[in-house]
């Protein structure tokens, strides 16, 4: 049977804002993207995740959202939203819009109207809950930017839920209302000619019951995977998804790899795919906060995703992601943004395309670019990290310089830096100083420069795209690691009934043997120049055949 268009592509992520800004604002915009299409096929890419370009007060860069069918005026228009889209399609590559229905903006005229009177007639769409009876917040919960997770309204002498900042409320979808609203909305963008959506915090929609006063068993992690989520996302594909071939992708941090692989098993799929976060959160101890860095090692990487390669069988279906707007670079986190920074940035992207799943390349990763060493707090824009400066340098009680080493690692801003085109100023990116301060390497790192090295990130992930698509096995073979317990090399085998490709992946930089089984196939693609038969060089990535 053939393949899903969704499995058989790799996708590429869309941080509007960072991209390219055509009016000289400072801001990237729709006709900036536009502006780049030719670009953006040229990569071999078949579907664009665009993160959220709908009106907004930008508290958390579009992901508070004020009016979920206007278009951000920052951005452009609807006119240029639909040449965006009619360009896309033109060049065969498919449009998948955010969907970021767990909270609104607290400016969307649906919360302005709940937080008027308790018999509003929107009061459910949200959740609010008496005070504690000390007058404080109903429960302990804390957001996840920082800070309690409810916020005292006086207008009506009730906290709302918010567990992101205290300006995206969190929707009630116990409210039957407000789902029909919510899916209508959806399917006018359906009728619109979108292609899928990216569904944020798609497992945080289904609250616990209670949140009452002092019900504080178990803290946030109660809100994940709640037992009515399968109801509202099967509602919920009944009502949008029925009949059309549209992808949904589900943002899900904290979903256990046994409840993935149900909700997106194809034969009654949920959810198409989603994004699990354990990779991401190995860098961190169980428990501790995000700042707090541990040594990210390749052996915890290949085994999580291992475990996820191997897990999702035979039904389930993986997103495959090294970073994105809410991660570090993947170079400077899993690779060597140094000295090795095209050989890393390379096995990296190696990594990335060939296991099992759909690809989402964040833009950016195919030219290696790497995370920002600001040296000051004050050129950080996001809301987590500018919350985190407050928590760091406040309650933990850090020095400035401490705080910021643990900023520069972390930052989402990492990756919300404009987007590198050239060595022209602003980094081509915009006529005008940039809302974010380009990362100050992009003299040395752009498109531009990578276009005219034919050995550059760039034209290896051209050169690696056009193999996954040109290999089945690549695209829809079995996961089989072939030594759990090598400390420098990932080896493993895809296999299908048409054919068995072995990807032998050097995460260190020193030589290292090839095992001779692997030294007697034939070379498929490498990101080295002389690639020796028995030995892999360092952050070598090798793709064997037979294809
Ligand atoms: C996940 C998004 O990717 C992130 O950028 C955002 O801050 C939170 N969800 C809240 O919407």
């Amino acid at each position: 049977m053939d393949q899903p268009w969704w499995k058989r592509c790799v996708a590429y992520q869309i941080y509007p804002r960072s991209f390219c800004d055509s009016n000289g604002d400072g801001v990237g915009d729709l006709r900036g993207i536009t502006s780049k299409l030719d670009y953006l096929a040229s990569l071999g890419i078949g579907m664009v995740w665009l993160c959220p370009v709908y009106a907004s007060p930008n508290d958390d860069n579009g992901y508070d959202i004020s009016d979920y069918e206007a278009i951000q005026p920052d951005f452009g228009t609807l006119e240029d939203w639909i040449a965006l889209r009619d360009g896309l399609h033109a060049r065969g590559i498919r449009l998948v819009m955010d969907l970021v229905a767990n909270h609104s903006s607290d400016e969307h005229a649906w919360f302005v109207e709940s937080r008027t009177a308790k018999d509003s007639g929107k009061r459910d769409w949200y959740i609010w809950r008496p005070p504690a009876a000390d007058g404080g917040p109903p429960n302990d919960w804390q957001s996840v930017f920082g800070g309690p997770a409810w916020e005292y309204d006086a207008a009506t002498g009730e906290y709302y839920l918010h567990l992101f900042s205290k300006k995206q409320p969190d929707l009630n979808w116990e409210s039957t209302a407000f789902r029909t609203e919510l899916f209508a909305m959806m399917r006018r963008w359906v009728a619109l000619g979108i292609d899928g959506f990216r569904m944020d915090v798609i497992n945080l929609i289904a609250k616990p019951d209670g949140l009452g006063a002092g019900d504080n068993e178990g803290g946030m992690d109660r809100a994940l995977n709640g037992p009515r989520m399968r109801d509202y996302l099967a509602e919920m594909r009944r009502e949008v998804f029925a009949g059309t071939d549209l992808v949904t992708i589900g943002e899900t941090p904290g979903m256990p790899l046994e409840l993935a692989r149900e909700i997106t098993d194809e034969r009654a799929p949920l959810l198409d795919m989603q994004f699990h976060f354990e990779h991401v959160d190995l860098d961190h101890a169980p428990g501790a906060s995000k700042w707090d860095s541990t040594p990210m090692t390749m052996p915890a990487l290949r085994a999580t995703l291992s475990r996820w390669q191997d897990g999702m069988e035979p039904h389930g279906w993986n997103s495959l992601y090294l970073g994105n707007h809410d991660q570090p670079r993947a170079v400077s986190r899993y690779g060597d943004d140094g000295r090795y920074r095209r050989e890393s940035a390379t096995l990296l992207m190696t990594l990335l395309l060939t296991l099992k799943g759909t690809p989402f390349i964040y833009q950016g990763d195919e030219i290696g670019m790497a995370n920002v060493a600001f040296d000051s707090i004050t050129d950080y824009r996001d809301i987590e990290t500018l919350n985190a400066w407050l928590w760091l340098t406040g309650t933990r009680g850090l020095d400035a310089a401490s705080a910021l080493a643990m900023i520069r690692k972390k930052s989402r801003d990492n990756a919300r830096t404009p987007m590198q085109w050239s060595a022209a100023p602003n980094a081509g990116f915009s006529a005008a100083a940039p809302w974010i301060a380009p990362n100050p390497d992009y003299t040395g790192h752009n498109v531009a420069a990578a276009e005219a090295d034919p050995d550059s990130v760039l034209h290896y992930t051209r050169r690696l795209i056009a193999l996954r698509q040109g290999t089945p096995a690549l695209r829809s073979g079995r996961y089989r690691l072939l030594d759990a317990e090598h400390p420098a090399l990932w080896l493993y085998e895809r296999t299908s009934e048409m054919g068995r490709c072995v990807v032998a992946l050097n995460f260190s930089d020193t030589t290292q043997p090839l095992p001779p089984a692997l030294a007697e196939l034939p070379c498929l693609l490498t990101n080295h120049h002389n690639p020796a038969a028995d030995t892999l060089a360092a952050w070598e990535a090798r793709n064997l055949g037979p294809a």
